[in-house]
């Protein structure tokens, strides 16, 4: 059964908009937890501009499900993964100009820092994903680097319009398939929402779907437990 991961990152925006205790990313994890969510999703960035060292600490603890750390290839941040240990880590590329992650980590550069953070990663027992582009090249070097699964980077086909969605769906079927041929799980997330995510839910073997923006933004008027029920009941449809 597909599942699904919140992305809790914009509760933590909201909280450090006003540098307060509220809203609690650790009350949003326990309510997406109670609307059916399989999982919590997280991006410690570098410039701590939303969740905090700590909050990956409180989350460590208290979150019952799976809890699904994003992060970039920087030395202290991948120290702090190793330590805290949570179930998968994504792997993503992180631009500190970005008002969010931008596009795929490319796989084929910077190959040596990549195999010593999957390594230093899998010796800590993570699950490993990588967030790359539908790309064939990109889907072959995650396997040949040792992860255990790749999240397929949706944000080109959620901006597309026209025949161009046809065409980006098709792109993202096609990389899924050769992630399936090389027995890697297969995730995808970025600009997924209500309208769009069913396609791709619908794509075979997709395992999980990561998704934040569009669940916090309806949980500002359905509460957050709703907001994670209706999009689970969406992409088990
Ligand atoms: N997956 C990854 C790797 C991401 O970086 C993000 C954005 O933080 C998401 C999924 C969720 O994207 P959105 O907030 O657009 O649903």
């Amino acid at each position: 059964m597909i599942e699904l991961g919140v992305n809790i990152d914009h509760v933590a925006t909201l909280r450090q908009a006003r540098r307060t205790y509220e809203p609690d990313p650790i009350q949003a994890a326990a309510e997406a937890e109670a609307g059916g969510a399989d999982g919590i999703t997280i991006h410690l960035r570098e410039d701590r501009r939303h969740i905090q060292d700590d909050d990956v600490r409180r989350l460590r603890d208290t979150v019952k499900t799976k809890l699904n750390l994003e992060l970039s290839l920087s030395a202290e941040i991948l120290t702090i993964a190793a330590q805290v240990k949570p179930e998968q880590a994504t792997l993503v590329p992180e631009n500190r100009q970005e008002i969010t992650t931008e596009g795929g980590l490319d796989l084929t550069e910077n190959v040596a820092r990549i195999q010593a953070a999957v390594s230093q990663l899998s010796e800590a027992g993570i699950f490993l994903s990588a967030f790359i582009d539908p790309d064939p090249e990109q889907v072959e070097s995650a396997a040949a680097l040792g992860f255990g699964a790749i999240e397929l980077h949706t944000g080109t086909y959620a901006n597309a319009t026209g025949d161009q969605v046809a065409q980006e769906l098709e792109r993202l079927t096609a990389a899924g398939a050769i992630a399936r041929k090389l027995g890697l799980r297969l995730h995808a997330g970025h600009g997924l929402n209500y309208v769009n995510t069913l396609p791709v839910a619908a794509i075979t073997d997709m395992a999980e779907l990561n998704i934040g923006h569009a669940i916090v933004s309806r949980a500002v008027f359905t509460g957050l437990r709703q907001a994670v029920a209706d999009m689970v009941a969406l992409i088990r449809k």
